[in-house]
């Protein structure tokens, strides 16, 4: 079932809309139309209990306002670019920087603050598809680029997302979700308690400014060794140069064996008290696992005033590598015209 709600009005007079698609289980999922935001999901505990396990906000001012990405998709490119610097076909484009120096998830206005067009189709599992036309030099990115997101609420209580896209001019694009999640449900404290699995052999080292330094350094030995399940906050005060520069967990972990055609389970988190249990199958090569180090914009509270605070939520962002067009060895995220852009990412729930 989809229903379609107004949100709110944008400052130039847009009138904005959620729509809500819910299974014949009872999950459900909320989707702006501002960012294509992921605003609520609400998911059933081993009790059968749901609760919403996603940061997110009551007023669209503050998805406007707010920085956090908080449940948007991300784009042109995810995560950043030094610099805002890059080449395609030995020409250099300067994306917006609006991270110190450097660009982050798209600049100034990325998809995240893009009013997206949505279809929804209602069904079983119902759907809704978001489309963008992201205009030749948005940004500092070259090409006419269209992007279409189709969320879809699948009855065995999975969120699935798939990300297609085409260019008229050959460009760079790298998109993702940045939803945080909280199992325990998204006002319930602090993630270290999860059971997180990540089937990641290398991560991508990044200096001070959070920018990759061009080595991908094996996770054996390492706080970022998830290939057997641990809890977030196990090694979290680990005395470990690169979780300190980046006060926490804030890094690209390189799946093992790169891409797949279709989508693999490559993550699982699992909280205890409540027995959630969420894995996310993808055809990505890596994840951003965030920890949610820098929420804490007490301006912007949550839904039902509940304060942003660190290490309350994480995201796992399927993508690829961050500024991967300024090292060699690093994944290509150039799209020709011609070819289309196209990754799927499922966020399947259940207990244990
Ligand atoms: C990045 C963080 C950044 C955050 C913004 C994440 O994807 O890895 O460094 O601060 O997005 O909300």
């Amino acid at each position: 079932m989809i229903t379609k709600t107004h949100f709110g009005t944008l400052e130039a007079g847009k009138e904005v809309y959620y729509y809500t698609m819910k299974n014949a289980a009872g999950m459900s999922v909320k989707i702006c139309e501002f960012g294509g935001a992921i605003m609520e999901l609400r998911v059933p505990d081993k009790y059968g209990r749901f609760a919403d396990v996603v940061g997110g906000f009551d007023c669209l001012r503050d998805y406007v306002l707010s920085p956090g990405y908080i449940g948007a998709l991300v784009g042109r490119t995810a995560n950043r670019i030094k610099r805002g610097k890059y080449k395609v076909d030995g020409k250099e484009y300067s994306a917006y920087c609006n991270n110190g120096k450097n660009s982050l998830h798209g600049g100034k206005v990325g998809y995240s603050h893009r009013v997206w067009d949505v279809k929804a189709v209602d069904g079983d599992e119902p759907k809704l598809i978001l489309t963008l036309h992201s205009p030749d030099g948005e940004e500092g990115y070259p090409g006419n680029v269209d992007v279409k997101v189709t969320y879809a609420l699948l009855s065995s209580n999975a969120l699935s997302i798939h990300y297609e896209a085409v260019t008229d001019q050959r460009t760079v694009i790298n998109l993702t979700n940045h939803a945080y999640f909280n199992l325990g449900g998204y006002a319930s404290g602090k993630i270290f308690d999860h059971i997180l699995q990540i089937e990641a052999d290398r991560y991508v080292v990044t200096d001070e400014e959070l920018i990759p330094t061009g080595v991908l350094r094996s996770v054996e030995g390492t706080p970022f060794d998830f290939r057997e399940p641990k809890p977030i906050g196990r090694d979290f005060e680990a005395d470990d140069q690169d979780l300190k520069i980046a006060g926490g967990y804030d890094h690209c972990f390189c799946f093992t064996g790169g891409e797949t055609k279709e989508p693999v389970l490559r993550v699982a988190a699992y909280e205890q008290n409540t027995g959630r249990f969420m894995q996310v199958f993808t055809n990505q090569p890596c994840i951003q696992l965030y920890s949610g180090n820098f929420l804490d914009n007490p301006e912007h509270p949550l839904k039902g005033g509940y304060p942003q605070t660190k290490q309350s939520l994480f995201c796992l962002e399927t993508q690829k590598m961050p500024d991967a067009p300024n090292h060699a060895g690093f994944n290509d995220i150039t799209l020709n015209p011609g070819e289309k852009y196209d990754y799927t990412t499922i966020y399947q729930f259940s207990v244990k």
